[in-house]
């Protein structure tokens, strides 16, 4: 199931679509668009066999959500070599709740939902959640997971979950010109003018009512909080427990 949620500030791309694709009506009511049929001037997004896309003069490429190719499908073929998120989940029971904070492409979530767990996943742009509406609208085998567009720390606060897992924006330019999929993502938040501050989420969410709190953070990265109960390294990526 897909739901949109929390959504409050206006925004009016060109959706380049033909007037039957089988999501037009899911893009249109999550997405204030400008429907056009021929190729509009970048940035806009198209629909296309079910897939929604993003189109930007700084990219060579289309970026969209398919949960079966590239880095996502690599890595849920593997899903099961996910090691240190086993690590970090523990003892958390198969069947929990987990409370994916940060969606952006789903990767995360759907490792955490093969592993088992049911998933509520909040992603705060309102173009990037509608691709994983469409995405998870189009992929029925996929099971397990809710979206909702809007800001994590306001479903947090009114919502329990068994956990919660929390996967930030990199903060240093460094680190986020690394990975080509950040360098899009940060375009749409810019476009969208989403700004956030991770410490103060982190902050919000600490507060709330969890089992486990799970912070992935660049292994060379500070820390949010110094309480932290367990820390699972990785090569590059680590994760901060809390519990
Ligand atoms: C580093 S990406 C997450 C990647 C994700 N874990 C995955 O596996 O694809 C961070 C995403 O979280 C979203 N985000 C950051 N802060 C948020 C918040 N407070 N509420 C909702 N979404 C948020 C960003 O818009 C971005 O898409």
């Amino acid at each position: 199931m897909a739901y949109s949620y929390f959504y409050w500030f206006s925004l009016r791309l060109n959706l380049l679509a033909s007037s039957n694709e089988k999501f037009l009506d899911v893009v249109l009511q999550s997405l204030d668009c400008n429907l056009v049929e021929s190729i509009p001037s970048e940035p806009y997004l198209s629909l296309e066999n079910n897939v929604l896309s993003f189109h930007s003069p700084n990219f060579k490429k289309p970026f969209s959500f398919d949960p079966f190719s590239g880095k996502t499908g690599f890595r849920l073929q593997r899903y099961e070599q996910e090691g240190l998120l086993k690590k970090a989940l523990g003892n958390l029971k198969p069947g929990s709740v987990i409370f994916d904070a940060t969606a952006g492409l789903l990767r995360d979530s759907l490792i955490l939902s093969n592993l088992g767990y049911r998933l509520i996943s909040i992603e705060q742009s309102k173009i990037l959640g509608t691709m994983l509406l469409v995405g998870l609208q189009a992929n029925s085998d996929i099971s397990g997971i809710d979206i909702y567009i809007g800001q994590a720390e306001k479903c947090a606060q009114e919502h329990q979950f068994d956990a919660i897992y929390f996967d930030p924006m990199f903060e240093t330019a460094q680190s986020a010109l690394r990975d080509k999929n950040h360098r899009i993502i940060s375009e749409i938040l810019d476009i969208e003018s989403i700004s956030n501050d991770n410490q103060n989420t982190f902050d919000i969410l600490r507060k709330c009512s969890f089992q486990k709190l799970i912070v992935k953070r660049p292994v060379k990265s500070p820390s949010f909080d110094n309480n932290i109960n367990y820390q699972i390294k990785g090569k590059s990526i680590r994760y901060d427990v809390y519990v």
